[in-house]
């Protein structure tokens, strides 16, 4: 983002809600998910306007964010499932845990056969799909995860790439590369796969995902 007086203001509130961790005590329905809140909503609204089919979250911590997918998911789309992948679920919540809209997958979000798995769940249940990744947030893995799923994700499909803001945009500055340059070495090798949904990012002043709101071409 430009440097102006209201983005100054902007960044000023995303340190505040960062580092006084607020994002750490979100809750929905009693469910810790670890986001800002102004970027469920615009997630609320991405997916009524796409009506998917299939979210598919990579990293699931305790639930909270799956649970919220699978409740507003299912108002939309009775028929809809969340998937959410993460290397442990021992820390999910039950009410996430029995939620009848989510399947946990215990594996990497790297693992080779997640994007096989993916597509048995499209053949199943054919529509558009929302992905999320909020896993490892380093460089390499996040990189590894969009490479896996350029043969899973089309045309239409919405992925966010959650966490752009670490490493100093504009929060945590000196963690190293992550989620936001994924992104940018993403897009230099396959320019053409995503649009980069710049204006619903900008909808709510700031983000934990700048770049990171990404529409298949
Ligand atoms: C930030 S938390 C996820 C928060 C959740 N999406 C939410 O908003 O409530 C990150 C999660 O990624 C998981 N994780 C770390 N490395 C992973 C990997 N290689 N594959 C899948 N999940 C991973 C961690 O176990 C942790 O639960």
């Amino acid at each position: 983002m430009s440097s102006s007086p209201v983005s100054e203001v902007f960044d000023a509130y995303h340190r505040w809600y960062y580092d006084t961790k607020v994002w750490e005590t979100v809750e929905f329905l009693g469910v810790p998910s670890l986001k800002s809140v102004a970027d469920m909503w615009n997630y609320q609204e991405i997916l009524a306007a796409l009506k998917p089919a299939l979210v598919v979250e990579f990293g699931t911590r305790f639930g909270g964010a799956a649970l919220y997918f699978s409740v507003i998911g299912r108002a939309l789309n009775p028929a809809l499932r969340v998937i959410s992948v993460d290397i442990s679920h021992v820390d999910v919540y039950p009410l996430a845990r029995t939620d009848p809209g989510i399947h946990l997958m215990t594996c990497s979000s790297t693992d080779p056969g997640i994007a096989a798995n993916i597509l048995a769940y499209r053949k199943a249940m054919p529509g558009p799909a929302f992905f999320i990744l909020d896993s490892d947030h380093r460089k390499a893995h996040v990189l590894a995860e969009l490479e896996l799923l350029r043969g899973v994700t089309r045309s239409g499909d919405y992925l966010v790439v959650e966490d752009g803001n670490i490493n100093g945009n504009p929060v945590l500055p000196g963690w190293g590369e992550g989620p936001f340059e994924a992104v940018v070495a993403y897009r230099e090798k396959y320019p053409q796969d995503y649009r980069h949904d710049q204006a619903r990012e900008e909808k709510f002043g700031f983000t934990f995902a700048p770049g990171g709101f990404l529409v298949r071409q």
